[in-house]
């Protein structure tokens, strides 16, 4: 089965062409055009500015997609396009150009939930062959395989939930933010550190600073009298709910660097976690490389935490983790990190296994992304739109011919 999947949520333009065989999810053509450099001006996505940019890159993109991929329309036998949730002015470019193509093409379509497209990558074949323009040289690629029940962590620009699915397409969500998402607070925190848009990666770059030359110095004496001592909070890390919260530590960054009006309206120099106001931190290098470490391992402990929290309550046989979030690499580690050693067996001293049972659970399967399908792209919506298409029933594939008269653009779009 071959499916075209199209995304336009945000600000990339993105198109793919996947081939679900035997079950297996090859990528044979995975397009994104992204509009960073437009809305980086701007510091964040401007939605108008994103719908035009949509408008003028979805043809170019669609035809690049099916170039690469060498399919013939007549070989695609299922359309998937993101509905929402997301810019409505965005969501609209992509909805219409699937609907029309849907319409002339006579192929079904489906309207694929964002962050549903996201948990189904990881379902996208890791074998590094299916990445392969050219289908005549793919290989049969193995899936690792994935057990139910799975929690999933979704992290993104507008997302933070823990998610568990008993089975495939049924969501359960078990936690949420109940404020800013996890990308958001980086974008945030990185404006305010002067790190651009978008922040996620420039707060990972400027973190990796400080792990670097905490790996280079031994003395651990030394880095704990650095010159810039900061301990954010970690909020509601221990919260029995499985929910977050972080619209708190952006502030907390905030009242780290600038100074707050007393009650009597005279500037007060704040002291918080007993670092002085220092008038000049931003333009302290190391300061802002302190800062954006600090920050990112404070959102890495809470998001941690509560994880492995979720995990001994509802005894899932697999993690993972989703969203644009996800491509952080110290967030990949750590939680990989923390899941084995709290839920895979260790190896006793005298040679034996001593398996460490958890609630009966001895090993939890870590699933992960690859990065290219962590961040926004149109491979996972196909790919989500291959399970749902598995469900449904003759009938339910019938009237999906019709969709196009159906499906709109849903800013608000409920997981369900
Ligand atoms: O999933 P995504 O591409 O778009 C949404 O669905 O929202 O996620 C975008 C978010 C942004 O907030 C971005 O800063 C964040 O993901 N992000 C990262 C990294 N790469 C992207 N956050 C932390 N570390 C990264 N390496
Ligand atoms: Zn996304």
């Amino acid at each position: 089965m071959i499916i075209l999947g199209i995304e336009t949520s945000c600000d990339e333009t993105a198109a793919s062409v996947i081939k679900a065989d035997h079950g297996d999810l090859k990528v044979l053509a995975n397009v994104v055009s992204s509009q960073v450099k437009l809305h980086a001006k701007w510091g964040g996505v401007v939605p108008n500015l994103a719908a035009r940019e949509h408008l003028k890159n979805i043809v170019p993109v669609l035809k690049k997609t099916l170039e690469e991929a060498r399919v013939s329309i007549s070989e695609i036998d299922l359309l998937c396009v993101t509905q929402g949730p997301g810019l409505i002015p965005a969501l609209l470019i992509g909805v219409s150009a699937a609907k029309t193509l849907s319409f002339f093409w006579e192929k079904p379509i489906l309207g694929i939930h964002h962050i549903e497209g996201h948990i189904y990558a990881n379902f996208i074949g890791v074998n590094p062959k299916s990445q392969e323009t050219n289908s005549k040289q793919i290989k049969k690629s193995k899936n690792p395989k994935i057990s139910f029940p799975i929690l999933c962590l979704v992290v993104s620009g507008g997302h933070t939930q823990l998610v568990l699915m008993k089975k495939h397409l049924h969501y359960e969500i078990v936690g949420q933010t109940l404020d800013d998402a996890a990308g958001e607070a980086f974008d945030k925190v990185a404006r305010i550190l002067g790190l651009g848009y978008p922040g996620g990666p420039a707060i990972a770059r400027k973190a990796m600073e400080i792990s670097n030359l905490k790996s280079q110095i031994s003395n651990k004496f030394k880095i704990q009298n650095s010159k810039f001592k900061i301990n954010l909070p970690r909020p509601m890390m221990n919260k029995k709910n499985f929910d977050f919260s972080f619209s708190g530590l952006k502030t907390a960054v905030l009242y780290d660097i600038y100074p707050v009006k007393s009650a009597k309206g005279g500037p007060v120099t704040r002291e918080f976690n007993g670092a002085r106001k220092h008038p000049n931190k931003l333009n302290d290098k190391n300061y802002v490389a302190a800062m954006a470490h600090e920050f990112q391992q404070s959102v890495i402990d809470v998001l941690v935490s509560k994880t492995l929290k979720a995990a001994e309550k509802f005894h899932p046989k697999t993690i993972m983790l989703a969203g644009g979030v996800s491509a952080n690499q110290e967030l990949r580690r750590q939680l990989g990190e923390a899941i084995k050693k709290k839920f895979h067996p260790v190896k006793s001293t005298n040679g034996g296994s001593a398996v460490q049972k958890f609630n009966g659970v001895n090993k939890i399967k870590y699933i992960l992304p690859e990065i290219k399908y962590s961040l926004d792209n149109a491979s996972m919506i196909a790919a989500a739109g291959f399970f749902r298409w598995q469900k449904m029933n003759a009938q339910q594939k019938k009237s999906a011919f019709n969709n196009w008269k159906k499906i709109e653009a849903d800013a608000n779009l409920k997981l369900k």
